[in-house]
């Protein structure tokens, strides 16, 4: 384990407490136990009890199949996604309600109610039909965040396509290399996109991930931001010529809740991304159950994640969550510093925001460009907070529920992962007392653990691999076109039981202190980064002949990539050369996967069967004791690892 004594101690000395005030108490969704010690007594009726709240074309017939590792949920069942996010609000007072409040980054406003977006997403259902996409075909979508994603997201679910969405940062040879995997043969894309007052070329970079891809035979390219594009005859279609086109009306296919409803890569410990397989039926209770109680949905609140749409935690609570529950959600297209570092607080009071779901990450980055930005502005619209994505820090922990949520919001500290689909462990905002950095408790239903090696619990406060015992409704159904890997990632650590690849560790109270991960999966900005995949793209350079690349800890960002290199025999580092490596690795994964640092040195610290001491160089790099070095082949290693990043540092190039 990387977890050290040190954290341990450190973190213990968070005593701080915050009880639900009375006030949030006496209007909370949940307001006492009873929800919870009956989810505890039979989960499997707990969840169905939950799946009756939505609407079922047909009942299932099996709660749950349990074959591990395969859970099936809600078997027989059928229904379609998008006739729970949009056809049943219709029939009453939800028909003409916000859907989605939407600002683009220069400023424009667009609102869509439920009647809207139904009307667009079943225009582009058609739109997709008529390009060939069937049930089970997948699309992949590579969309700023305009309300045309959740758009096209819907229309797959409508007639039952998978859909794939790659956030807009990943590069061309990430968007090549996961389409070719999915065998999309459509990519809905759009011009380019605004951040930060600049245009990135979207199109141009399908264009280039594409070419010669033959698997892709049409993209559909929405207008944003009239930048100049190339649009190839026969393949590319514009979006608005396609609509005006299409019916109006497409009726939901019939799905299995079993069926697959998306796709959505992530990164691993090697260098091939993992295409992560959610369920239809089961994925849809995970997250519109866990939407409503923990964020304690009211009719009237607008919700606003800040995610982007690109990972699992904008899938799954700025669209399907949400929208299953007829609420409105807020969406911004931009960067929060654009035009200046008050962009957030100044929606939040216009718009009369009432929940922000947002990352760690960004609340250090507000905390460091200070309280004045905050302070402008009227924030008493906000009656809930919440973190995802990374642990949270005390410090930051207390700056945001008292500069932002003025000490009277909670704050949902929510852990959960791509594969998870939903929240795993969290405060119910009404009943949990909360404590700083703890993300608290398994939500009702859900068993998860800390455990040794062996498999078996471990003490009060000792650290320790957390694990889910049983299946949820929203877990991963398995890796796309990898059954094997899947199985051998997630289910052979600890037998019988869901690897998170996280270490933690449960205090006296029963509150679960998550501590990162402890694989070489690193989490840059509340991003998850394999480390080995920038190895791999730092090695497809011609020049690069190995290459080590570890995290480390840092500040703002939680942590950062620090990269060693070797060069091929006759190539020279120099300055130039280091920055077109972290050029190279921009291009191949994107720009969240440049090393912050970049060191090229002649050699790399090795065991003698020849293994890169990867190991040994993270804990030094962290500041972390080594723990345990018996399984070093050579116990002078650690000192040997110790001169060879003092001489690579003092050679700084
Ligand atoms: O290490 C945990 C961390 O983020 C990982 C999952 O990353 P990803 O699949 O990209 O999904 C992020 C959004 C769901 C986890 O294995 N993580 C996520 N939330 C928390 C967290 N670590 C501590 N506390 C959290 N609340």
């Amino acid at each position: 384990m990387v977890v050290s004594g040190a954290t341990i101690d450190s973190l213990l000395k968070e005593k701080e407490q915050y009880p639900p005030s009375a006030a949030f108490r006496k209007k909370a969704v949940v307001k006492d136990d009873a929800f919870r010690l009956d989810a505890a007594k039979d989960p499997e009726a707990f969840w169905a009890r939950m799946a009756k709240e939505l609407a079922w074309i047909a009942p299932w017939s099996k709660v749950l199949e349990w074959n591990l590792p395969f859970a099936k949920w809600f078997v027989g069942g059928k229904l379609n996604v998008s006739a729970n996010c949009l056809d049943r609000h219709l029939s009453g007072a939800r028909r003409n309600k916000a859907a989605i409040v939407w600002e683009g980054e220069p400023g424009e406003r667009r609102v869509l109610t439920y009647h809207d977006l139904w009307r667009e997403v079943n225009r582009f259902a058609n739109v997709l039909k008529g390009l060939g996409v069937k049930k089970g075909d997948r699309v992949t979508i590579y969309l700023p965040m305009i309300p045309e994603l959740p758009v096209a997201l819907l229309a797959c679910a409508r007639i039952g396509a998978v859909h794939s969405v790659i956030f807009g940062g990943f590069s061309a040879r990430a968007i090549r290399d996961r389409a070719a995997d999915a065998e999309s043969h459509v990519i809905v894309t759009a011009d380019g996109g605004y951040r930060r007052g600049a245009v990135l070329p979207l199109k141009k970079i399908v264009d280039e991930a594409i070419d010669g891809l033959d698997v892709v035979r049409h993209v559909v390219v929405f207008r944003r931001t009239g930048v100049e594009v190339t649009m190839r005859e026969g393949r590319d279609r514009w979006w608005h010529e396609l609509m005006t086109k299409a019916d109006g009306e497409c009726a939901a296919e019939s799905m299995d809740a079993t069926d697959p409803l998306f796709i959505l890569y992530t990164s691993g410990t090697t260098g091939k991304p993992k295409g992560i397989q959610h369920s239809t039926g089961g994925y849809l209770v995970g997250v519109a159950t866990t939407t409503r109680y923990v964020f304690d949905l009211k009719e009237e609140d607008l919700f606003w994640c800040t995610a982007d749409i690109g990972w699992v935690t904008g899938h799954s609570y700025i669209v399907y969550g949400p929208l299953a529950n007829g609420a409105s959600i807020f969406m911004y297209e931009g960067a929060p510093d654009w035009p200046e570092p008050d962009r957030f607080w100044r929606m939040i009071e216009e718009y009369d925001i009432t929940t922000l779901y947002t990352a760690p990450t960004a609340i250090r980055a507000f905390m460091r460009w200070g309280d004045e930005y905050p302070k402008r502005h009227d924030l008493s619209s906000l009656r809930l907070l919440g973190t995802v994505g990374e642990p949270i820090n005390p410090e930051a922990w207390r700056w945001y529920q008292k500069t932002i949520g003025g000490g009277r919001c909670p704050i949902v500290d929510t852990w959960w992962q791509t594969e998870t689909g939903m929240i795993l462990i969290t405060p119910l905002p009404g009943i949990t007392t909360l404590k700083p950095g703890s993300a608290t408790f398994p939500f009702p239903g859900v068993s998860a653990e800390v455990v040794d090696e062996k498999g078996d619990p471990v003490p009060v406060n000792k650290g320790g691999y957390l694990v889910i015992s049983k299946p949820w409704p929203a877990m991963l159904q398995t890796l796309y076109k990898d059954p094997e890997r899947f199985k051998q990632v997630y289910w052979s650590q600890i037998p019988g039981k869901y690897f998170t690849g996280d270490g933690a560790r449960v205090d006296e109270d029963g509150c679960f202190w998550l501590m990162g991960r402890i694989d070489d999966v690193i989490n840059v900005a509340g991003h998850r980064i394999g480390t080995m995949e920038v190895e791999s793209a730092l090695v497809s350079h011609p020049k690069v002949a190995e290459a080590a690349v570890v995290g480390r800890p840092d500040p703002l960002k939680g942590q950062v990539l620090v990269a060693y290199v070797v060069l091929k025999r006759g190539e020279a580092g120099s300055d130039s050369l280091r920055q077109e490596l972290r050029e190279h690795v921009r291009r191949e994964i994107g720009a969240i996967a440049a090393p912050e640092a970049l060191y090229i040195t002649d050699k790399l610290p090795k065991t003698r069967s020849g293994k890169i001491m990867r190991r040994v160089i993270r804990s030094l790099v962290s500041g972390q004791e080594i723990g345990d070095t018996t399984t070093l082949e050579d116990p002078g290693a650690v000192d040997e690892v110790r001169k060879w990043l003092a001489e690579v540092e003092a050679r700084k190039s």
